[in-house]
């Protein structure tokens, strides 16, 4: 599929969904304390949501199987979950990591943010694991400009968290988003044989989700029996941060931080 250009109209959409994505998470992370569920946290986005009248894209977002898809509002994945946790009723404790991720649609369009932050005192790795991965994203913010190829982002994002002997996760990587929440291009977070295959250069009016996963431990995963919630192999805790962020001839201009637009 070609990549969709976006208008300078269409990226104001997007700023605007992302502004509502970014407000939810902030509720959401304000409420992130010892006790809570994840269930009650996906309740915030749920009833605000309705209230500005976002679309939640992750809901019923088709599986294989006909007639069920997944089943709520935001991902929230703890720990040794990577991403596409399913809210329940589990309550977090002190010392665990938790990805808070909102995907939603505004007026047609589509913004993609993740987060993951501390309940209470955590580990100094954990610490670090969350601090590499929120770096990994903000280098990529800062090296996007037209011209720039992909691949060469990818590699420094990939150096920096393996610096650290952290591992960068592979089954998963950034995607284009416009009116639907995934659109090419793929944004690989490293770099190997088959991201290079689908290596592409910025060009301003591309808008896409970088969204570095990095892992403490191994970097294979798999999918618990809920079908959904993707886990690190060995167990060992995993880090997920995401902007939707548009080219323009300037740089980066991320569209999920709550930030009016730079430049103007
Ligand atoms: N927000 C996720 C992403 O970053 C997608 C969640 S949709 C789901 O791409 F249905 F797969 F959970
Ligand atoms: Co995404
Ligand atoms: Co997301």
């Amino acid at each position: 599929m070609p990549v969709i250009l976006k208008s300078r109209r269409e990226i104001e959409m997007m700023r605007q969904a992302g502004r509502i994505a970014y407000d939810i998470l902030q509720k959401m992370k304000a409420s992130v304390r010892v006790g809570v569920t994840t269930a009650e946290l996906n309740e915030i986005a749920r009833v605000e949501l309705a209230r500005v009248g976002a679309i939640a894209t992750s809901k019923n977002y088709p599986t294989y199987k006909p007639g069920e898809g997944y089943p709520a509002e935001t991902c929230i994945s703890v720990n040794e979950a990577v991403v596409h946790g399913i809210p329940d009723h589990r309550a977090l404790r002190e010392g665990d990591i938790v990805t808070l991720d909102m995907a939603l649609q505004y007026e047609g369009y589509c913004a993609d943010t993740a987060v993951t932050v501390p309940v209470g005192a955590i580990s100094s790795r954990n610490t670090q694991l969350l601090d590499v991965t929120k770096e990994a994203l903000e280098l990529a913010i800062r090296q996007i400009r037209p011209g720039v190829k992909w691949s060469d982002i990818a590699r420094q994002m990939q150096n920096l968290v393996e610096a650290q002997q952290f591992e960068v996760v592979r089954e998963f990587v950034g995607h284009g988003v416009g009116r639907s929440m995934h659109e090419d291009p793929k944004v690989a977070n490293f770099v190997n044989g088959e991201q290079l295959r689908y290596d592409f250069k910025l060009r301003p009016g591309m808008t896409f989700a970088v969204e570095p996963m990095v892992v403490t431990g191994r970097r294979e995963v798999k999918v618990l029996a809920d079908e959904w919630t993707v886990v690190t192999a060995d167990g060992k805790p995993a880090c997920h941060f995401e902007h939707t962020i548009a080219v323009t001839e300037n740089g980066a201009d991320v569209l999920t931080d709550g930030r009016e637009p730079w430049g103007l």
